[in-house]
């Protein structure tokens, strides 16, 4: 084709997909049924991932949860099986560890089988300035939060590939989009979580594997303990979201095949914004919005508990 037909080509479709989306934000996208999928969901123990593993019970799908708290592994379970779920698989399993997913993956393989929904849930923060920040718990950050994709995606992805079926979600954050001050170790991480989840959403269209699905997604602030003390500066812009909130969301994105979920919605505008401004006007933005001044109270999850 020459240049100027697939020009053409390229802004005809560019102009349909533009509609499309446009036409999706009133007309409700068909749901995708989730029953009988085997939905494996890291840091299941509490917060979005208690929620997420929740839900998709609820669903009829089969889940495998994983987290390194043997107590929070157990109310969850739990609570799904209060929920009327029957089919709740619990391995401990530290995903920062690669010989550790290896091995607990192959387990699960074995006693449950392939795993057709993937959700890298589990994830930590130091929450202080760089310089402050303990060597051994940057490493652990990008280890929990980025690496552990990659060995969970190696162990279960073939199977995906082989059936052309499956769903690949990163939980990552709004920290993935935008630096935030006092948090380089999450940023980086979640950062290169969204590059990975994008890179693999390629990489699955080149090879043909469009059944293989991927979301990312990044919301702001959610009241799981997790950053604790944080406080919004404009509630009403961007509020603390709530888990349960945000996992009927995150199951509502994967139903429908989104690729990407940013919470709240005027996320959408501030990221436009970041990507059309000049670098002072930007940091201008980011001082207006609160976001300089959004860990100055955080406290977190590991002083709390
Ligand atoms: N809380 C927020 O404000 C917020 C905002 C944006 C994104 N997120 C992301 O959402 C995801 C869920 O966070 P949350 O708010 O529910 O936090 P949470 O602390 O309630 O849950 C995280 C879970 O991950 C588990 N975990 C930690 N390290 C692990 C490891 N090495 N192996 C296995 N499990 C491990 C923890 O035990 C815990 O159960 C995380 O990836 C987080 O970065 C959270």
């Amino acid at each position: 084709m020459n240049f100027f037909l697939e020009t053409l080509k390229v802004i005809a479709l560019s102009l349909y997909y533009l509609l499309e989306s446009l036409v999706f934000l009133v007309v409700p996208r068909r749901k995708k049924n989730v029953s009988g999928e085997i939905v494996l969901i890291t840091g299941a123990g509490s917060g979005v991932g208690r929620f997420l593993s929740l839900k998709f019970a609820s669903l009829g799908a089969t889940v495998v949860l994983w987290d390194i708290n043997q107590e929070g592994l157990k109310e969850t379970s739990r609570l799904a099986r209060e929920n009327g779920a029957v089919r709740v698989h619990c391995y401990i399993c530290d995903c920062s560890k690669r010989q550790e997913v290896y091995r607990v993956a192959d387990q699960v393989k074995k006693e449950v089988g392939d795993v057709s929904i993937l959700v890298n849930n589990a994830g930590t923060v130091i929450g202080k300035r760089l310089i402050d920040s303990p060597d051994s718990l940057v490493e652990k950050t990008l280890e929990v939060n980025i690496m552990a994709h990659f060995w969970t995606y190696k162990a279960f992805l073939p199977a995906m590939m082989a059936s052309n079926h499956g769903h690949l979600v990163s939980i990552a954050s709004l920290a993935g989009l935008m630096g935030i001050n006092c948090l380089s170790d999450y940023c980086a991480s979640k950062f290169a979580a969204v590059g990975f989840a994008e890179s693999v959403h390629f990489e699955m269209r080149h090879l043909g594997k469009t059944g293989v699905k991927t979301t990312v997604v990044c919301p702001c602030i959610i009241n799981t303990g997790m950053f604790d003390g944080c406080r919004s500066k404009w509630p009403n812009l961007f509020p603390s979201l709530e888990p349960e909130y945000v996992a009927e969301k995150i199951v509502t994105a994967v139903r429908q095949d989104q690729e990407i979920l940013l919470l709240p919605r005027s996320a959408y505008f501030l990221l436009t914004l970041k990507h059309l401004l000049p670098v002072k006007a930007v940091a201008l933005l980011v001082d207006y919005f609160g976001i300089l001044h959004v860990m100055d109270s955080f406290k977190g999850r590991a002083k709390k508990d």
